[in-house]
C-alpha cells in the first residue's frame, strides 16, 4: 500500500518481520498517526490480535503465522503459543487456515514468509478478477475495512478499487462508516486518501438512501468466514446492506482469497460470531454515549445468506454462489492451499 510520509509517496505492509520482531502497524493508532506496534512473543502476538492492534482476516492469519514461526524461534512451549493465538478471534476463518498451516510447516520461518508472501500475491489477482467487473464513472460501496491494512497489502474488497483508479476510471468509493469500531472512517478513508481516491464517508445508515436512489453501482465487501453454500460472516451491518443491494438491483460482490473459504461448514449459522466488550459501543474516542446504566450488546460480525451475494471474486476467478464447487476443486488442486490440515473451533 502507498503511503504519503512527510510528502514521499512510499510502500507499507500491514505486517512484516524484522529483526527477530513481528511489526504491524498499529491500526488502533490511524488515522492521526501511523505508529510501529512490534510483538517480542506469542503473548504479544494474542494481544495484538485480540486488540486489534492488527485486524482483518487475512492479516489476522499472516500475523499468526510469523508469530508463532517467531515462538518457536524463541524456544516456546508451541502447545501453548497455538492455544493463545488460536482462542484470540473465533469468527475469521484464516486465522484457524494460518495456524495449521505453519503448524504443518514445522513452524518454519520460511513458511511464515511464504504465507504472507502468498496471501499479498493472492489479493493483487483478487484486484485484478475485480477490477474487470467495475466499469468507468463507477460509484461503489464498501463496508468496514477490507484494505491492504486488513490483508497485508494490496486488500480484497480495496484492490480491485485500486486497479480501477490506477487504469483512470475515475471511481468513487462510499464508505460506511462502520460503528462500533469506525474502520471504515478510520482505515478506509485513511487508505483511499493515501492513494487519492475519491471517497465519502457516510453514516452507517445512509446506506439505502444513496442505493434507493441509484447513486451506488456495485458493491464490495470483504468476509470473515465463508461457508460450502456460499453464506459469509463479515462485519457486522454487511447483512443489511447485501438486503438493500438485492431490493434495489444492485450487484453485490464478495472478496476473498480462498483461506477465507471454510468449506468444512455446510452454512452459516455454523459460523461462531465474536462477541465483544459493550464498551465499544457505549463510548466513541473515550466519551461515553448514553445514560450511565444502560448497557450494550456488540456482536462484531453478522451472516448474510448466500442469496444476496452476486458473486465471490477471488484469486481463482469469480464465482457464483452456486459455482462454488467449482472453485473447491480449483483450490484442492492448489498445493498451498490444499496441504493444510482443515479443523477449526
Ligand atoms: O473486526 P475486524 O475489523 O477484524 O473485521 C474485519 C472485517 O469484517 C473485514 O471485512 C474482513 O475481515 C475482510 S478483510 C480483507
Amino acid at each position: 500500500m502507498k503511503v504519503n510520509i512527510d510528502g514521499e509517496l512510499r510502500h507499507l505492509f500491514a505486517v512484516w518481520y524484522e529483526n527477530d520482531v513481528v511489526k504491524l502497524i498499529d491500526q488502533r493508532k490511524l488515522p492521526e498517526r501511523i505508529e510501529v506496534f512490534e510483538a517480542r512473543n506469542s503473548d504479544e502476538i494474542a494481544f495484538a490480535i485480540k486488540d486489534m492492534v492488527v485486524r482483518g482476516a487475512p492479516a489476522i492469519g499472516v500475523t499468526a503465522a510469523y508469530g508463532l514461526a517467531m515462538a518457536k524461534k524463541n524456544g516456546e512451549n508451541m502447545d501453548e503459543a497455538v492455544q493463545k493465538i488460536w482462542r484470540t478471534r473465533p469468527t475469521a476463518f484464516d486465522l484457524f487456515k494460518a495456524i495449521n498451516y505453519i503448524k504443518a510447516n514445522n513452524f518454519d520461518m520460511g513458511s511464515a514468509r511464504r504465507y504472507a508472501n502468498e496471501i499479498s500475491g493472492r489479493s493483487k489477482k483478487i484486484g485484478e478478477f475485480g477490477n474487470e467487473l467495475i466499469g468507468k464513472n463507477s460509484r461503489i460501496l464498501t463496508h468496514c475495512n477490507a484494505g491492504a491494512l486488513a490483508v497485508v497489502d494490496w486488500g480484497t474488497a480495496l484492490a480491485p478499487m485500486r486497479i480501477a483508479h490506477d487504469q483512470g476510471k475515475n471511481i468513487f468509493v462510499f464508505v460506511d462508516e462502520t460503528r462500533p469500531r469506525l474502520q471504515g472512517a478510520k482505515l478506509t478513508a485513511w487508505e483511499l486518501g493515501q492513494e487519492g481516491i475519491e471517497h465519502a464517508i457516510i453514516a452507517d445508515n445512509a446506506a439505502g438512501y444513496y442505493m434507493r436512489r441509484k447513486e451506488v453501482d456495485l458493491v464490495i465487501v470483504g468476509a470473515d468466514r465463508i461457508t460450502a453454500n456460499g453464506d459469509f460472516a463479515n462485519k457486522i451491518g454487511t447483512y443489511e446492506k447485501a438486503v438493500v443491494a438485492h431490493e434495489n438491483g444492485i450487484p453485490f460482490y464478495v472478496a476473498a482469497p480462498g483461506s477465507t473459504f471454510d468449506f468444512s461448514i455446510p452454512d452459516g449459522d455454523r459460523i461462531p460470531i465474536e462477541e465483544r466488550s459493550e464498551d465499544e459501543v457505549l463510548t466513541v474516542n473515550g466519551s461515553r454515549l448514553g445514560p450511565e446504566r444502560s448497557h450494550a450488546k456488540n456482536p462484531a460480525f453478522d451472516v448474510t445468506p448466500h442469496k444476496y451475494v452476486t458473486a465471490f471474486i477471488t484469486e481463482y476467478g469469480v464465482f457464483r454462489p452456486e459455482d462454488l464447487g467449482r472453485m473447491k476443486s480449483l483450490m484442492d488442486r492448489d498445493l498451498f492451499m490444499k496441504d493444510v490440515p482443515i479443523s477449526t473451533v
